[in-house]
Parts: structure tokens; C-alpha cells; sequence
């Protein structure tokens, strides 16, 4: 396919409704949801992309039901042990987003194992956004900086500068984001990359998301004037 986005990043959603749907608890539904991101790690990679971002848990998460965030943890728990060995088969990079102060400890070592393994490797760059918030990355790399550097370097911050002190430095922007199960909101993810990401809205929900509903998202952003602000050949 002509035009593959570079970076595409998903809002999983849908996971809690796909299982009521089917009479299943919620916590049946991230399983599943689970099961489909590990498998689209590598259809996406297929496609050519190089750069895959998911939101698996936001800063407002904590928020949920006890036993379900005890699911959600224990999921990206196993994913982290259990995940180097297809990692390293599919020569994919792992890294996490977010606050990790705000994980338990062992998730913490966990997470640190899998992204040192994994960081020499070439394929795909998956990257998971865990107890993480647009809003507050932005506040953790102002507060970074200023630790790091005087006022007057403060006064004439850049957003070069900026970028380079976010949780995805040295990345480049979602060319693409997907969001599923119909609902079209950002919900605090990636504010600042997404400044000029084309958005696609899948009516299926997560679990539900697989190849052929890839594929239409990816025509429909292949046929995408990006203009960036400015204007595109014959438009002048
Ligand atoms: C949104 O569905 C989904 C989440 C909050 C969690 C996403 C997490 C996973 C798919 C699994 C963990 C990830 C890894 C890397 C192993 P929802 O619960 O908001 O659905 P609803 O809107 O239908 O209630």
C-alpha cells in the first residue's frame, strides 16, 4: 500500500463493551484485548510501519473498579516477563510511557528488563503508554528541564527543547491515530505529538480490531493530503 504512516498510534477502546455485548465480566474483554495487540504488533510491522504507540493505561485509570485495575496491572505485568522471548524473535523494541513513579516497584524492574533487552533491536519500535497523561508528561519535562537548566535557558525554552524532554524523545510524531469502538475523543493522549496526526474512528471495538480493519484505516490515510499547516503542490 502506498503511503504507510511511519508512527501510528491507537486508543484501545471498547474492551468493557465488547465483553458485555457477549454476557462476558469486562476483565474478559482486556484479556482478549491483549491477545489482539500482541498479534498486531506484528501485522503491523508487515505493513511496513515503524512505529506503533498504544494507550493501555491512563493516569485517570486508577479511577476504575479495584479488581479491575488489578487485572490491567497483572496483564502488563505478564506482558513484560513473558513478552521478551517473541520480542526478541520479531527483533521488536519495547518501551513504556508514562509516570513509572507511579507503579509498583516490581512492575518497575520489570519494565526496565524488557526495555534494556529489547533496546538494540531494529524492527518495530512498540511503545506502551502506562499510568501516562498528555497533560502531565508535558508538566514532568517542564519540571525536568527547569531542574536541569538556569532561568535564562527556561526564559528561551524551545519546542525543540520541549520534545526532547517528553517521554518519547528522539521519536517521531503519529503520522496516524486510531481510536476504537466509535468514540471520538483524545482523552489525554500524546497532546503535544499529535499537533498534526491524521485521526481515523473505527466503529468495532478492540478485541474486535484486527487486519482487514487496519487496512481501512490505513486507505483511508493514504489518500490524505498532510499539509502541515502550509499548502501542497497546486494549491498554491
Ligand atoms: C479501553 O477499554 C481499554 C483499556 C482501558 C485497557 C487497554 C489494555 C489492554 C488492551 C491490555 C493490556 C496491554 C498490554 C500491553 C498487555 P474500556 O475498558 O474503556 O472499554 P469500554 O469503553 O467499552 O468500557
Amino acid at each position: 500500500m502506498a503511503n504507510v504512516p511511519v508512527h501510528l498510534a491507537i486508543i484501545l477502546d471498547g474492551n468493557g463493551r465488547w465483553a458485555k455485548k457477549k454476557g462476558l465480566p469486562r476483565n474478559a474483554g482486556h484479556v482478549q484485548g491483549a491477545h489482539v495487540l500482541e498479534d498486531m504488533c506484528e501485522i503491523v510491522w508487515n505493513k511496513g510501519i515503524k512505529y506503533l504507540t498504544v494507550y493501555a493505561f491512563s493516569s485517570e485509570n486508577w479511577k476504575r473498579p479495584s479488581d479491575e485495575v488489578a487485572l490491567l496491572m497483572k496483564l502488563l505485568r505478564d506482558y513484560m516477563k513473558n513478552s521478551v522471548k517473541r520480542a526478541m524473535k520479531n527483533n521488536m523494541r519495547v518501551r513504556v510511557i508514562g509516570d513509572k513513579n507511579g507503579l509498583d516497584e516490581d512492575l518497575r524492574v520489570s519494565i526496565a528488563e524488557l526495555e534494556d533487552a529489547t533496546k538494540g533491536n531494529t524492527g518495530l519500535n512498540f511503545t506502551i503508554a502506562l499510568n501516562y497523561g498528555g497533560r502531565d508528561e508535558i508538566v514532568r519535562a517542564v519540571r525536568k528541564l527547569s531542574s536541569e537548566h538556569d532561568a535564562e535557558f527556561m526564559k528561551n525554552l524551545s519546542e525543540d527543547d520541549l520534545a526532547s524532554a517528553l517521554d518519547t524523545s528522539g521519536m517521531p510524531d503519529p503520522d496516524l491515530l486510531i481510536r476504537t469502538c466509535g468514540e471520538e475523543r483524545i482523552s489525554n493522549f500524546l497532546l503535544w505529538q499529535i499537533s498534526y496526526s491524521e485521526f481515523y474512528f473505527a466503529d468495532c471495538a478492540w478485541p474486535d480490531f484486527n487486519e482487514a480493519e487496519l487496512d481501512k484505516a490505513l486507505e483511508s490515510y493514504s489518500s490524505r493530503t498532510r499539509r502541515f499547516g502550509g499548502l501542497v503542490k497546486g494549491e498554491e
